[in-house]
C-alpha cells in the first residue's frame, strides 16, 4: 500500500465497526490496480448484457483500469456484492428486463434522466399512488424518491388529480397560449408566501436559475456566478460547473459537461456548503466582479442538509457589500418546511429565489421571485433586457391548476403537514442509522434540523469512513475520503430495491402519505440489507 495516512483511516475504520475490513482494504487496494468503479466498464451493464443474452452467469466481472485513473485513497471495491445484488435483481425482474431491452433502442441508456436509470435496469414503474408504486413485475415498491422530491403529499394525491379531472372533463386544461386567471390567482399565491414583490413562471427548476443568473447578471453588469461545490441548479450552463466532487486537491472545480464554452466556465466561482469564512475570501479575492451568489438553505441532492444561519447571513451580509445579488435555489427547500420559502425561517430575504418542484404539484411549474426592480429587467418597461420571456408550454393551465391546488392545500393545512412531515423525517433517521449501527455500520442521515429549520423530510444516507468525520456539507459527503461514497449511492440502492424499496442518493423524502408502518417496514428493510453487508464482509474474510 502506497499512502500509509490510508492505512490509519481503514485501522480506524475497522476499529470503529465501520464497513472498512483490515481484509478487505487488502483486497481493495490491490484491486484498485485493476478497477475503477463506474465508466462504460461498470459491473452491472455486463450483468444486464447477461441477463438479456438469456445466460445469467454467476461469474464476478472484474474491471478494467482506465489509463491514468486516480486512485481513491481507503476506497473498497463493492462489485462482488453489487453483481451479486444485480443478479438476484435482474431474475425477479424480467418484464422490466424486456422493457428496458426495448427501451435502450430508442433511448440513451433507455430513460430521460440518468438518476432514474439505475443499473443493470431500472423498474419499469405501472401506476403509482401515495407512498408507492407498483412495477410492471408487480412489486409494490415503498418509494422515497417521490417525483424528485416533488410529491409532498405522496404520488397523485386526490386533491390534485380531481382538481385536473374536473378541468379536463369541463373540456380545460390544455395549452391556450393565452392568458387567464388562473395565472395572476396563481402568482398572487406564490408572491404572497415567498415575500415577494414579482413573479415570472417557467417549466424547470433549471430555467428558473438560468433565468435567475442572466437577470442578476444583467442587473450587475458584472459576469462571475458564485456557487456552492456540489451544488445543483440544473443543467444549465453556470449549473454545469463544480458539481461532480472531482480531485482531493482541487475539490468541485471541474465542468460537469462538454460542450460548455471556456467563458462559462472560467465564470464560475466554487466555494464550500457552510464556510463562511471561505466565502468572505472568495468576496475579497473576487468580490467586485460577482453578479451573484447562488446557493440553497437546505442544500439537496450534494447533501440533503440545512445551511448554518452563519453562512446565509454572512452570503447576505457579503452580497449587499460587494454589490452582488443573493439568490436563493428553493427549487428543493420551498413549501418543503413550511408552505413558502425556508429563506424566511432564517429570516433573510434574498434578491430573486427560484421554485420548482412542491410548488407544481406534480405538474412542470417552476418560478423565479423577487425584487421588482431586478424582475422587471425582464419587461417592457426596462425594453425587455433579459430575455425571460419564451416558454411555450410556460404558465401551462393545468399546471398552474396543479401548482394553485397544491400550494392552497399546504398553505390550508400548514399546521398539520410539516410538522408530521418533520417528525417521521426523525424516524426515518432513528430507524436507519439504527438498522445499520446494530451491524456494527456506521451510517449516518443527514437531515438534522439546525435550530433554523426543522429536522427534515428529506434524507440522505451516508457512510463516514470514521465516526468522528464532520458532515458539513458535498465538500464531505460526496468526498470518497470522508464517505463510501459508492456504497451511499450505488449499493444500497439495489440492496433495498430487492426489498421493494426505493431511494436514490442513499435515502430520499417521506411525504404526507408516508405512515408510521412504511417507516418501520424501512427500518427492517435497512436491517436486512446491513445485515447482508455484513454477511459478505464476514465471508470474504474466511
Ligand atoms: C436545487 C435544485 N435546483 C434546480 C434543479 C433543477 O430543477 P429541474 O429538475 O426542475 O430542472 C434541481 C433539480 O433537482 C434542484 O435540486
Amino acid at each position: 500500500m502506497e499512502d500509509s495516512d490510508d492505512l490509519g483511516e481503514l485501522a480506524e475504520g475497522v476499529a470503529t465497526g465501520s464497513l472498512l475490513e483490515a481484509r478487505q482494504v487488502e483486497t481493495a487496494d490491490r484491486d484498485l490496480e485493476q478497477a475503477t468503479v463506474g465508466g462504460p466498464t461498470h459491473p452491472l451493464r455486463r450483468v444486464r448484457s447477461l441477463a438479456l443474452g438469456g445466460t445469467l452467469r454467476g461469474a464476478a466481472v472484474r474491471l478494467r483500469v482506465r489509463e491514468g485513473a486516480p486512485r481513491l485513497p481507503a476506497a473498497i471495491d463493492h462489485t462482488l456484492l453489487l453483481n451479486e445484488l444485480a443478479q438476484e435483481y435482474v431474475a425477479r425482474s424480467p418484464r422490466s428486463a424486456a422493457l428496458n431491452e426495448r427501451a435502450t433502442r430508442s433511448l440513451v441508456d433507455g430513460g430521460s434522466h440518468a438518476l432514474r436509470l439505475i443499473e443493470p435496469f431500472p423498474p419499469r414503474i405501472a401506476s403509482a399512488k401515495g407512498a408507492y408504486v407498483r412495477d410492471e413485475d408487480g412489486h409494490e415498491i415503498l418509494d422515497f424518491w417521490q417525483g424528485h422530491y416533488a410529491n409532498l403529499l405522496g404520488h397523485n394525491p386526490e386533491v390534485v388529480t380531481t382538481a385536473l379531472a374536473r378541468a379536463f372533463e369541463a373540456g380545460v386544461g390544455l395549452q391556450t397560449g393565452l392568458t387567464d386567471r388562473l395565472e395572476v390567482e396563481t402568482a398572487e399565491l406564490l408572491c404572497e408566501r415567498v415575500g415577494a414583490e414579482r413573479a415570472r413562471f417557467t417549466t424547470s427548476g433549471t430555467l428558473a436559475t438560468m433565468y435567475a443568473i442572466l437577470l442578476a447578471r444583467a442587473s450587475t453588469g458584472r459576469s462571475l456566478v458564485m456557487k456552492v461545490g456540489g451544488g445543483w441548479h440544473g443543467a444549465q450552463p453556470w449549473g454545469l460547473v463544480g458539481v461532480g466532487f472531482g480531485s482531493q486537491d482541487a475539490p468541485f472545480q471541474g465542468a460537469d459537461s462538454e460542450g460548455l464554452s471556456a467563458a462559462v466556465r472560467g465564470e464560475v466561482v466554487v466555494t464550500p456548503f457552510n464556510d463562511p469564512d471561505r466565502l468572505s475570501d472568495e468576496f475579497r479575492r473576487v468580490g467586485d466582479r460577482v453578479a451573484c451568489f447562488i446557493v440553497e438553505p437546505f442544500v439537496g441532492s450534494g447533501a440533503g442538509m440545512p445551511a448554518s444561519p452563519e453562512f446565509l447571513h454572512a452570503a447576505r451580509e457579503l452580497c449587499d457589500r460587494h454589490g452582488a445579488l443573493l439568490i436563493f435555489d428553493e427549487v428543493i427547500s420551498g413549501f418543503r418546511f413550511r408552505a413558502g420559502d425556508a429563506g424566511a425561517l432564517f429570516g433573510i430575504r434574498p434578491d430573486l429565489a427560484c421554485f420548482a418542484k412542491v410548488i407544481g404539484g406534480g405538474m412542470p411549474v417552476a418560478a423565479v421571485a423577487g425584487r421588482a426592480d431586478v424582475l422587471e429587467l425582464a419587461g417592457r418597461t426596462k425594453g425587455r433586457r433579459v430575455r425571460f420571456s419564451g416558454g411555450t408550454y410556460s404558465a401551462h393551465p393545468a399546471s398552474l391548476l396543479a401548482a394553485k391546488t397544491m400550494m392552497s392545500h399546504l398553505v390550508a393545512h400548514e399546521g398539520e403537514i410539516y410538522p408530521r412531515l418533520s417528525s417521521l423525517g426523525a424516524k426515518v433517521r432513528a430507524a436507519v442509522e439504527g438498522a445499520f449501527a446494530a451491524e456494527g455500520i456506521l451510517a449516518r442521515c443527514t437531515g438534522r434540523g439546525n435550530g433554523v429549520l426543522p429536522d427534515s423530510p428529506v434524507n440522505m444516507l451516508v457512510f463516514p469512513r470514521r465516526a468522528s468525520s464532520p458532515l458539513r456539507g458535498p465538500q464531505d459527503t460526496r468526498n470518497p475520503a470522508v464517505c463510501d461514497v459508492a456504497l451511499g449511492e450505488e449499493v444500497v440502492q439495489l440492496a433495498l430495491l430487492l426489498e421493494d424499496v426505493h431511494v436514490v442518493h442513499g435515502l430520499g423524502t417521506v411525504t404526507a402519505a408516508h405512515t408510521e408502518a412504511d417507516v418501520e417496514r424501512l427500518g427492517e428493510a435497512c436491517c436486512r440489507v446491513a445485515r447482508r453487508f455484513r454477511y459478505t464482509l464476514n465471508k470474504r474474510r474466511v
